[in-house]
């Protein structure tokens, strides 16, 4: 490794686009009938699969980095796809189209990788197979490979029992196809992309008293989407410009969506010095973040906050580390059901790494500060874990060696690039 990998953080970067939007952005072009431009498109492993399932569904993609143009007959104008619709390692690309391909009229088989073949789909299916879905699959029908008859769809009434946009975007989605009025209640609010972007393709999405209501048999509509910045991939420099002595770095048009902004709220908490600026107005809210190097605390994350910050919990749990005192995570169990089992993963890495952590059944406790050591982590095919080590080797004593760090392309392909731009590592 370079000699100045522990050299401060400084400089500006964009961070590539928001992952979950990226998603819906291709789906409902994909659904509208006519042409659907995306700007800031990310272009990672997760959403090329998507592109590629609507590809075999005779919906034109043209893209060409991070500008997208879809063009479609519309979702009553899809053609049976010959082949198995391959999600790789996407969760929201598989649940989300399940919800889609419920009330066509041909046949379909999604599949992904083995991570995805270990992940909970019954919490999808059992609503869909309330509103009519015919859905088949290994483990009562609730593991991929899926086969997804179309069929016709009725609106539902739906509590969910768990706090999940994939589950609610799912429902959503089929509620579309189906006839009548879908009301959802959630347990705890969960990232609403679905519900800001569907009425820009023409679909109106009510939401009063906490329930979230949509009524199907409406025609899509194309649009032209701008995708701000991710901050699920900002967070890693956030964590690495926190913790790197004399860092100050810059992050511009990041998302801060409310349902996204927990890791702002956490790291603020720990004592983290960052500051949001020129946020734009539109939609989804865009800003200008500004990260310091800070002197951090123990910090106790639960509750509401979760499903606000569930994916930055691997990075927060290594920031964690470097922070006075003990840190509890807890109400995360569903960091067992993600790319990885995020619970059992993280802390494996962290103790290797020299790292005074635990886990719990529904989270973490991790005590600080400890000055970390080299080691061999394991991403197990995780890109939010790769990155998470990646930072870690910014920090530790002694090289941090990363087993299958190819994974990060699923969400952050620049990843390494834009590490070496604040680390003024430009020429490597
Ligand atoms: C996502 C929702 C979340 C999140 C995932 C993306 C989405 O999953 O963890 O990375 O795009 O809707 P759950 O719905 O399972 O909580």
């Amino acid at each position: 490794m370079a000699l100045n990998d522990k050299a401060p953080l400084t400089g500006t970067v964009q961070v590539p686009g928001d992952k979950s939007i990226s998603h819906r952005a291709i789906m409902f072009g994909a659904m509208a009938e006519g042409t659907t431009t995306v700007e800031g498109f990310l272009p990672g492993d997760d959403c090329l699969s998507t592109i590629s399932c609507f590809r075999q569904l005779g919906v034109s993609v043209e893209q060409n980095g991070t500008d997208v143009t879809v063009t479609s007959p519309g979702m009553h104008g899809w053609t049976e796809p010959a082949d198995i619709l391959d999600t790789g390692n996407s969760g929201t690309t598989t649940r989300l189209m399940l919800g889609i391909l419920a009330g066509t009229d041909f046949h379909s088989v999604l599949n992904g990788d083995a991570s995805i073949a270990k992940r909970p789909m019954g919490r999808v299916i059992d609503p869909l197979r309330q509103m009519g879905a015919d859905i088949r699959g290994r483990s009562g029908g609730t593991m991929t490979p899926l086969a997804v008859t179309g069929s016709s769809l009725q609106a539902i009434d739906y509590d969910m029992p768990v706090a999940s946009a994939q589950v609610k975007s799912a429902i959503l989605l089929a509620a579309i196809w189906a006839e009548g009025t879908t009301a959802i209640r959630e347990k705890l609010p969960s990232r609403n992309h679905t519900e800001i972007l569907l009425p820009q393709f023409g679909v109106p999405v009510d939401q009063q008293d906490g329930v979230i209501r949509l009524t199907g048999g409406l025609k899509m509509t194309p649009a032209h989407v701008s995708v701000p910045g991710d901050i699920s991939s900002a967070a890693f420099f956030i964590a690495a410009a926190l913790m790197v002595p004399d860092s100050e770095i810059r992050l511009t048009n990041v998302g801060v969506n409310p349902t996204r902004t927990g890791i702002l709220e956490a790291v603020r908490q720990m004592g983290g010095e960052i500051e949001t600026e020129d946020a734009t107005e539109g939609a989804e809210l865009a800003a200008t973040l500004t990260v310091r190097a800070s002197k951090l605390k123990s910090t106790e994350i639960s509750g509401a906050l979760i499903p606000r910050l569930i994916d930055e919990l691997p990075i927060i749990a290594l920031l964690a580390t470097q922070a006075e005192g003990t840190t509890v995570i807890r109400d995360a169990e569903e960091l067992r059901v993600k790319e990885t089992d995020r619970i059992q993963s993280v802390v494996t890495g962290l103790k290797k790494l020299g790292a005074d952590a635990e886990a719990t059944s529904d989270g973490m406790i991790i005590k600080g500060p400890v000055r970390l050591r080299g080691a061999q982590v394991d991403s197990f095919g995780d890109h939010r874990l790769g990155m998470t080590w990646a930072v870690a080797s910014l920090i530790a004593d002694g090289d941090v060696d990363i087993i299958n760090k190819e994974c990060i392309s699923v969400s952050y392909p620049t990843f390494f690039e834009h590490l070496h731009t604040l680390q003024n590592r430009l020429s490597e």
